[in-house]
């Protein structure tokens, strides 16, 4: 079972609490992707520390050091590379990835995304969904296209917006959930029940809930 795990890079640049979620998910028994690598742009990213406390391999690759972004990206692939990855996680990654990375590791980047997309691309998710002033908000896991938040969608999670919420208390909601889709969605790729078909994530099986989620309820 363990040598048939798809081995899987993380790539974080901060506190890395969805990276945490990937690796404890990882250690179930029956889950199909190992978590072999996490690489940091930023030296002092806390993911680091929790990942080798993990017993994870660990990298530093930090952008400032390289004189361009392509050369930064290169050090990347090729620590990938010599790593026998198949898929990357990014998880608080915040540097954009240019279009030839993302080609050179085609349908095989995943990312974590604090909105509903297409709703709310780009930072500042929950200050703008509260400022829309949205009921639902949430979470999707996405494959990484060229295009900023744009690639096909794997796993969403909603939740409710509370009328008391602050952009903090909204986003520690969604964050729970992103704990909950991540490692789900990961495995779903990782095993094959979700594969990408003309630009589009397909299931093996749905199965769907009987009642859609409403909110506010009322009454
Ligand atoms: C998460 O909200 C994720 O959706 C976004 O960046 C944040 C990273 O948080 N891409 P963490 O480092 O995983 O705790």
């Amino acid at each position: 079972m363990a040598a048939s795990r798809t081995r899987v890079a993380v790539l974080v640049s901060g506190r890395g609490s969805n990276m945490a979620a990937l690796i404890e998910a990882a250690k179930a028994p029956g889950y199909p992707a190992e978590i072999a690598l996490v690489v940091s742009n930023r030296p002092d990213a806390g993911a680091l520390k929790t990942a080798a406390d993990a017993g994870i391999e660990t990298a530093v690759i930090d952008h400032k050091a390289f004189g361009s972004k392509a050369d930064f990206e290169a050090a990347v692939a090729e620590r990938i590379e010599a790593a026998d990855i198949t898929l990357i996680c990014l998880a608080g990654f915040m540097r954009v990835l240019s279009a030839s990375f993302v080609e050179r590791f085609a349908g095989r980047i995943v990312n974590i995304h604090p909105s509903l997309l297409p709703s709310y691309k780009g930072l500042d998710t929950h200050e703008r969904a509260l400022a829309d002033g949205v009921r639902l908000h949430g979470c999707s896991v996405h494959i990484v296209s060229a295009e900023l938040d744009a690639g096909p969608i794997v796993m969403q999670a909603a939740v409710p917006v509370l009328s008391d919420d602050t952009p903090q208390t909204l986003a520690a909601r969604v964050l729970r959930s992103e704990h909950v889709i991540y490692p789900r969605a990961l495995a779903a790729l990782a095993d094959g029940s979700a594969r990408l078909v003309d630009g589009k994530v397909l299931f093996d099986t749905q199965a769907a809930p009987a009642e859609p989620l409403i909110w506010p309820t009322i009454g």
